[in-house]
């Protein structure tokens, strides 16, 4: 474990503590037949995270905690990895693949140096996962390693506008005024918090996705729906519904 970089350690400590907690509201995911997205369960059909045609394809999950997304990508068709950095977190993972009888490898590592040969896949993705927790300098490019040229990676996370609104305070909303610096965003340690966090401005994961190879295809800013609720207390429906408080980046591995 002392090998692994400082954040990666860090939350796999935090993600094994909370998965036990965390784990008592996958079996309603992992049930879905239509996919719903992030803090508001924003439905599959507003941001068409799966439009690419995944029957027969090679796909992975960056970080795919419990890996409620993988089992929606395996009944899609696709032949699906997850990897996660928790392996407490995969411990629910496996469990719902018992209890929901579906079967897809799992693997327990950093997405940051995936042990799989380049070019393996046909899609990635990532739900507050790698996307969040891991070094984009790191995942961006690995991502773009293990996909074959044409392949695309989907990823879903906090807006860069919410991270300049959010307080510092534990349980406190984003607010309607900027709290920080748009410039040099990166890494976050909010305060008695042992997880890290990352966050870029768009212009900062333009450049990085563009020069680790992929083309940008879309940026979605979610809306959620009017009567959307959700458990996570650093945004308000009021706000989500005024500003993005989560984005989709739809890119792709360069021919
Ligand atoms: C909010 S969960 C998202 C996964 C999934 N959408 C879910 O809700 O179960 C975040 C996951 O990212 C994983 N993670 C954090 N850093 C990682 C890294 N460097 N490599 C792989 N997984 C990582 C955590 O272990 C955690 O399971």
């Amino acid at each position: 474990m002392s090998e692994l970089p400082d954040h990666v350690r860090r939350n796999r400590a935090a993600w094994d503590r909370v998965a036990a907690d965390y784990a008592v509201r996958v079996e309603g995911q992992w049930a879905l037949d239509e996919p719903s997205w992030g803090i508001w369960g924003t439905p599959e059909s507003q941001l068409g995270m799966l439009s690419e045609p995944l029957a027969g394809k090679d796909v992975i999950e960056l970080g795919c905690g419990t890996a409620y997304v993988s089992a929606w990508l395996k009944r899609r068709g696709a032949r699906v990895v997850g990897i996660d950095n928790s392996e407490r977190q995969l411990e629910t993972a496996r469990r719902m693949q018992q209890r929901f009888g579906l079967d897809f490898p799992l693997l327990h590592g950093n997405a940051e140096t995936v042990p799989l040969p380049e070019a393996s896949f046909d899609f990635a993705i990532s739900e507050y996962g790698a996307c969040l927790w891991a070094d984009p300098a790191a995942w961006v490019p690995e991502a773009a390693r293990l996909l074959r040229p044409g392949g695309a990676l989907v990823f879903l996370t906090n807006s860069y506008l919410m991270t300049l609104c959010v307080p510092e305070q534990d349980g406190v909303a984003a607010t309607e005024r900027l709290l920080r610096s748009g410039f040099g965003m990166y890494r976050f340690e909010w305060p008695g918090d042992e997880s890290v966090e990352f966050h870029l401005s768009h212009s900062d994961w333009i450049a990085l996705l563009r020069s680790s190879g992929f083309e940008i295809e879309a940026l979605i800013d979610v809306r959620p729906p009017a009567e959307a609720t959700t458990q996570y207390p650093f945004v308000t429906l009021d706000w989500a519904r005024q500003w993005p408080c989560e984005e989709v980046w739809k890119v792709r591995r360069r021919r």
